[in-house]
């Protein structure tokens, strides 16, 4: 195919079978100043623009071997944003506003009185034609823009996510090193709760944020004395009302982290219980919320089943009796129904078989 002759100069196809109109045609065309490819049929003109793809198209309606409605669906086919002119001298009205209706630009009827007449309809269409191109290239290039802020923003996020995880990361290993007995347990935390939010069903950014919260529920340990935190006998009543505060501590760590979800809130009410005998606000049933009662049954099993200094771990059954036990009590009903779940899909064995000897007790399982 011979590559489009696109110049400077706009290139006209004119079809038509009457040689006579194509030399009076394309000699006002051609002293207009534009390119004239001439054909005298519309098998002919199609082989033409083909091969050529003229800027504009004039023909004729009806000439032997195809007419040019035939010419005008076929561009609509291949070439839609070229230009279709109808010169016809045997078109009725109703055949000119079907030329129209298929897609030509103009109709002209022949004889033309007027010679401007074709000039004017050339140049209308030409600047339709413009006017189209320019449209599509802004609405390209405010495409490509917004899709390059889109990947930088993105990116941008990307990177303050990370940096936000590095930091609360940091904290986390900051109270770990203090309290040598929550590592190990957060994760493990974080791990049982996501399984439980998991077996409810609920959506991926509440199982993330239940991460977010279960590797970070116990960062208020940080204002706990080391002395306190790794005593290892059970703590005195006064010790323990030094523990309790750590949720209130987290909290005001984390209350003013663009998390994507209610971490601070959650890690809050972690030790919050569904008869209200949590603190620190001693919130009962769903005052509390969903994903703050997940976490709060993950951390109790993961406290049974991890050994301590003054005692050992208890066995996986005996820590799913208790939790079943406590349901309506201690333990949010919806919650205790999920671990039975999570218990009989596996995903519970999965997390203790991942678990390291020598598990960490939980600040709230050194009840004096
Ligand atoms: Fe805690």
């Amino acid at each position: 195919m011979v590559t489009s002759i696109h110049t400077q100069i706009p290139t006209v196809l004119l079809i038509d079978d009457e040689r006579m109109y194509r030399l009076i045609v394309g000699d006002y065309l051609r002293d207009s100043g534009y390119a004239v490819l001439e054909a005298e049929s519309a098998a002919e003109g199609m082989r033409i623009f083909e091969n050529v793809q003229p800027d504009i198209v004039i023909t004729d309606l009806r000439m032997p071997g195809g007419n040019g409605n035939q010419v005008v669906t076929r561009l609509q086919n291949i070439a839609p944003e070229t230009p279709v002119i109808i010169i016809s001298g045997t078109a009725n009205l109703e055949e000119a506003l079907g030329t129209l209706r298929e897609g030509a630009c103009d109709f002209i009827p022949k004889p033309v009185r007027e010679m401007d007449r074709i000039k004017q309809a050339i140049d209308a269409a030409m600047n339709k034609v413009r006017l189209n191109q320019e449209s599509r290239f802004i609405k390209r290039a405010l495409e490509e823009e917004i899709a390059q802020r889109t990947c930088e923003l993105r990116e941008l996020n990307a990177q303050l996510k990370h940096a936000l995880e590095s930091t609360v990361n940091a904290l986390g290993v900051i109270v770990a090193q203090k309290d040598p007995y929550t590592a190990g347990h957060n994760e493990r935390v974080a791990r049982i709760a996501m399984a439980l939010g998991h077996s409810m069903g609920l959506a991926q950014n509440r199982i993330e944020t239940l991460r977010v919260a279960g590797n970070l529920h116990d960062i208020g340990k940080i204002s706990v004395p080391e002395e306190i935190l790794n005593k290892p006998d059970r703590l005195t009543p006064e010790e323990y009302e030094q523990v309790k505060i750590h949720p209130e501590t987290g909290f005001d760590i984390l209350k003013d982290i663009p998390f994507n979800g209610p971490v601070a809130e959650i890690v809050l009410q972690h030790h919050e219980r569904y008869n209200g005998t949590g603190y620190p606000r001693g919130l009962k049933r769903d005052e509390a919320l969903l994903e703050a009662r997940i976490l709060s049954v993950a951390d109790i099993y993961e406290a049974l089943t991890s050994d301590r200094p003054y005692r050992q771990a208890i066995p996986h059954d005996q820590a799913m009796a208790h939790i079943i036990r406590e349901a309506g009590n201690q333990v949010c009903p919806l919650c205790a129904c999920a671990f039975v779940a999570a218990n009989k899909s596996g995903a519970l064995l999965a997390i203790a078989e991942n678990a390291s000897p020598g598990q960490r007790p939980d600040c709230g399982a050194k009840l004096p």
